[in-house]
């Protein structure tokens, strides 16, 4: 026992001291290049949540459409999915909610099933709320007119 754990230690030193020399060799940069870090960089702006609002027009066929409010302390989890006690078929009459679509029912084989499907039940996979924020890049993108 004692000499396969020796063996084993010597085999990862010998690993972790041969890795570095060969990262040297490609010379690594970060993307911040030689840059050292600032010592007091700017606080990022805080973001607010945008306000309830209708329905965001969508700009390509099959985008997941963008969630209109606020989704703070919705729970996501193997017991309960709070989206859900708004957007389900059985509830979205009552909360005035759009209802999932049939999309969500079908597994990776187009199996339809009884209830939301396993790959639909993180909504927010796909589905995210608005803040306040400037893009980061500009953006020229226009939907095609036959879409809107
Ligand atoms: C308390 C009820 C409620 C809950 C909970 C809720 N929603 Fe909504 N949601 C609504 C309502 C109401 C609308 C807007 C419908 C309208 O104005 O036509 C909406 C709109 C949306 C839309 C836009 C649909 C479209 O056609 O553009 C998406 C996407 C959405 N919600 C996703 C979510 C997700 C994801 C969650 C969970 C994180 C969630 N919602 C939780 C009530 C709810
Ligand atoms: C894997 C990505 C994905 C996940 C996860 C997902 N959706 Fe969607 N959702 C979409 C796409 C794409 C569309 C638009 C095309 C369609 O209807 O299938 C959509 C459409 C919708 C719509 C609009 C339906 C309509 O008739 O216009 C609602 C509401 C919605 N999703 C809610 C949810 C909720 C609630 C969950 C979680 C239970 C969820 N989605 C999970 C991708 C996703």
């Amino acid at each position: 026992m004692k000499k396969i754990l020796l063996a084993g230690s010597a085999l990862l030193f010998g690993l972790t001291g041969f890795i570095p020399q060969s990262l040297a060799q490609d010379e690594i940069r970060s993307l911040r290049g030689d840059h050292p870090l600032d010592e007091n960089s700017a606080e990022p702006e805080m973001k607010n949540w945008q306000l309830d609002r209708d329905p965001i027009p969508r700009d390509h066929v099959k985008q997941p459409p963008l969630i209109p409010h606020k989704i703070q302390g919705y729970r996501i989890n193997l017991k309960f999915n709070k989206c859900m006690s708004c957007h389900s078929w059985t509830k979205y009459k009552e909360a005035g909610a759009t209802k999932i679509s049939q999309s969500h029912f079908e597994d990776r084989e187009n199996n339809v099933m009884a209830n939301v499907a396993a790959r639909r039940y993180f909504c927010t996979q796909c589905h995210v709320p608005q803040v306040n924020a400037r893009p980061l890049v500009e953006n020229t993108f226009q939907p095609l007119p036959t879409i809107k």
